[in-house]
């Protein structure tokens, strides 16, 4: 095993990238292709590259594909998904095929920056007088941005809770932000920093953390579609009437709500979407992630993000209602030149369209995933993709590629032996 030697590491973050590479290899020993591997440029050039992190030895390219059919509030769209996760943008387009199209709604922009403070002589009494100050505490946020304020965005309102804590009693002070087309870190963190000093005077107390929140609750999106039976019959050939599809869907959706363990899952397919479009467009999935599985428990019980009914027709309607906190500007999103070229495609003109694209895509993705559970099996739809990994893995190459992938799924049988051996036999 090799062992690394901490110190060849030392003052690594001064280096040059070439320099960095060459510590790495040496450490490492790695061989000539491994460099050649880091060494290579993508369309994320090492000089940008460096300017966005610390330590850059290289980047990391991921799939990057095209998810069709998608009509939101009116609007076609093509949507960019980087991912590395097969059969992820063939469900999510064959969901917006079947669809009768999107229809979104979106919050304004508000994120929830905190501010916690302690050693309080009385909580209620600097709760009370924190309130009672609130105009004037706003007044101070608005002089933070007065740019941000121009545009329409600018703080909205401040909350106080007290919180009893086995340290004793703290208080939470929420300020809530307009952040424009930003998704708001940034601005928010600058503002609670800023205004720290007079909400200290005011209550009489110390400030420990001051910082955004990511569960942000009032920056929700929701999107709706329906998907008729008719539509659904004809997705399965007719093999399956298309009311017992959709109970079928029911019964599943039923399924997630009652049990956490599918439930994770359940989101988890949403997420797929999600992420995929938020990492095209250089958003913060983890910020993303974090927001979306704390708001799937926000009511006391960890639930699906996504809804589903029949309506008054017997067509199944699906619906989302998910925290997305995202920007336009800030961030990577305008540093990135794949991400800026994904803006470009998804056409976007503000921070909403954004918002509006991605949440449909989780219902979506949600939807393709619950109907091939319901179905044939998830595994049907996955089987081709992953056949052609596993050929790729026993070492096909080129035409190979598909040949033994057809014939592992003929066979039933899709794994490293069986390719192997099918890969023998072509070339024998
Ligand atoms: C796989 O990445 C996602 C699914 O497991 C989601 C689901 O089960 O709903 C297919």
């Amino acid at each position: 095993m090799i062992k690394i030697n901490k110190k060849s590491f030392e003052g690594y973050y001064k280096k040059s990238i070439k320099e960095r590479q060459e510590i790495l290899s040496k450490e490492l020993l790695l061989t000539n292709e491994e460099q050649k591997l880091l060494e290579k440029e993508s369309s994320l050039s090492f000089d940008i590259a460096d300017r966005m992190i610390e330590n850059v030895i290289g980047t990391f390219p991921l799939p990057l594909g095209l998810a069709t059919n998608f009509v939101i509030d009116e609007k076609e769209y093509v949507i960019p998904f980087a991912i590395e996760e097969p059969s992820v943008i063939a469900a999510a387009s064959n969901a917006a095929k079947l669809s009768n199209g999107f229809i979104t709604e979106n919050d304004e922009q508000i994120m929830i920056g905190q501010l916690q403070l302690i050693n309080l002589e009385n909580a209620c009494e600097s709760k009370k007088k924190i309130l009672e100050n609130k105009e004037k505490i706003l007044k101070e946020v608005e002089k933070v941005d007065p740019i941000l304020v121009k545009f329409g965005g600018g703080p909205r309102d401040l909350k106080v809770n007290i919180l009893d804590t086995p340290r004793g009693k703290m208080i939470e002070v929420q300020l809530l932000v307009n952040v424009g087309d930003a998704m708001g870190a940034n601005a928010i963190n600058t503002m609670l920093e800023k205004i720290t000093s007079v909400i200290e005077e005011i209550s009489g107390g110390k400030h420990v953390a001051r910082i955004i929140s990511n569960l942000a609750i009032y920056r929700r999106t929701q999107s709706k579609t329906i998907w008729t039976k008719e539509k659904l019959e004809e997705s399965v050939k007719g093999t399956m009437k298309g009311e017992e599809i959709i109970e079928r869907i029911l019964d599943l959706y039923e399924f997630a709500v009652a049990t956490p363990f599918r439930c994770a899952t359940h989101n988890k397919g949403i997420m797929n979407g999600i992420d995929s479009v938020v990492i095209a467009t250089g958003n913060d999935f983890r910020a993303i992630e974090a927001g979306a599985h704390a708001y799937a428990s926000y009511k006391g019980k960890y639930s699906p993000l996504t809804k589903y009914y029949k309506n008054s027709n017997g067509d199944l309607v699906g619906e989302i209602d998910i925290p997305l906190a995202l920007g336009l500007v800030g961030g990577a999103i305008k540093v990135h030149p794949i991400a800026k070229l994904n803006a470009k495609i998804l056409g976007l003109k503000k921070v909403q369209d954004l918002a509006s694209v991605i949440a449909s895509v989780g219902l979506a993705q949600n939807f393709a995933a619950m109907r091939a559970i319901a179905t044939t099996g998830i595994q049907s739809g996955h089987m081709k993709l992953h056949a052609k990994n596993i050929a790729v893995q026993a070492g096909a190459i080129k035409e190979e590629i598909e040949l033994v992938a057809q014939k592992m799924i003929e066979l039933k049988e899709v794994n490293q032996l069986t390719a192997e051996k099918i890969i023998e036999e072509i070339r024998e």
